[in-house]
């Protein structure tokens, strides 16, 4: 088995090239802020708000169990209401949320309409027909495709809403970043020292499968990577240099965490793997 890594790594890191997805989306996500003078590297000091495991955090303020936040106080219109509650698994507190359900979800636009929305709503509230409405007056153009105002698209991790004004630049209040809703959902994994997992390295959002740190955790190094950053990865009690990688866990083998961009370690799903087990 450790032979099998041992060449894996090679392969994986011949060109020396380090994965920097997903964890720009990651780090943004956290609110961790790019390191001075480093390009791949982060400094996630606001983290250590999170040290207090019985209370819940969102937009780094922090509430007691049994508090609810809702609408404006949770700033994702999709989410209508958290409430902070003791952990099951986890003996850390956490948010248990309740969704909105658009009913668009169940009940497609007529055929040839378009369902228009703004970014402070969860659900679209209009459609518009451009066979039988009048011509609306501003449209958006974006990669050769025409948007009406209020049409959706998205692009990487970016929504867009097109409205007037609308240059081709994917900024606000056109565009805004996805949002995977970190501190609502993990935030009891982002206090034990666990990092998520992206199915692929250009996801937005990583899928639920969180790797913590475990008694059995060794660095597997990588001899013929050369990084003179010394920056480190820290996981649990370990410190992983640039390009070495933590051992698989039992659980989920297929699993593959290294150090790419300091100060956590980049888990991504090995989709061969995975589709074999
Ligand atoms: C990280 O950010 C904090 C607060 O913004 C700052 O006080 C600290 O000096 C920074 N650490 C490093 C290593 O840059
Ligand atoms: C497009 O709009 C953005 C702000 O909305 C502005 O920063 C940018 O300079 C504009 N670009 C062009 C090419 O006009
Ligand atoms: C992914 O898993 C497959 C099958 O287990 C393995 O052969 C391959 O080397 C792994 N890929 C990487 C990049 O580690």
């Amino acid at each position: 088995m450790f032979f099998v890594l041992c060449i894996s790594v090679v392969l994986g890191f011949a060109a020396g090239q380090l994965r920097t997805e997903p964890a720009k989306q990651y780090y943004r996500e956290l609110g961790c802020t790019e390191l001075e003078g480093e390009t791949n590297a982060y400094n996630c000091s606001s983290l250590a708000e999170l040290s207090e495991t019985k209370k819940c955090f969102h937009n780094h303020k922090s509430y007691k169990v049994k508090d609810v936040i809702k609408g404006d106080d949770i700033g994702y219109p999709c989410a209508y209401e958290c409430i902070c509650q003791k952990g099951y698994k986890s003996k850390n507190a956490n948010w248990q949320c309740v969704h909105i359900e658009c009913p668009d979800l169940f009940n497609p636009p007529k055929p040839d309409c378009i369902r228009l929305y703004t970014h402070e709503k969860c659900c679209s509230e209009k459609t518009y027909c451009p066979a039988t409405d009048p011509p609306m007056p501003h449209t958006c153009e974006y990669k050769g495709v025409s948007y009406v105002e209020g049409q959706k698209f998205v692009d990487g991790c970016k929504n867009c809403i097109c409205q007037k004004g609308f240059n081709g630049t994917l900024v606000e209040p056109f565009c805004k970043p996805i949002t995977c809703e970190f501190y609502l959902h993990y935030s009891d994994y982002i206090q034990d020292g666990c990092v998520p997992t992206y199915y692929e390295p250009n996801d937005c959002c990583p899928v639920p499968i969180w790797r913590c740190p475990q008694e059995s955790d060794v660095v597997i190094t990588q001899k013929n990577i050369e990084d003179q950053s010394g920056l480190k990865c820290k996981f649990g009690n370990l410190e992983l240099a640039i390009g070495n990688m933590l051992s698989p866990s039992e659980e989920n083998k297929c699993v593959e965490c290294s150090c790419q961009v300091p100060p956590h370690l980049t888990c991504l799903m090995n989709t061969t793997c995975y589709s074999q087990h």
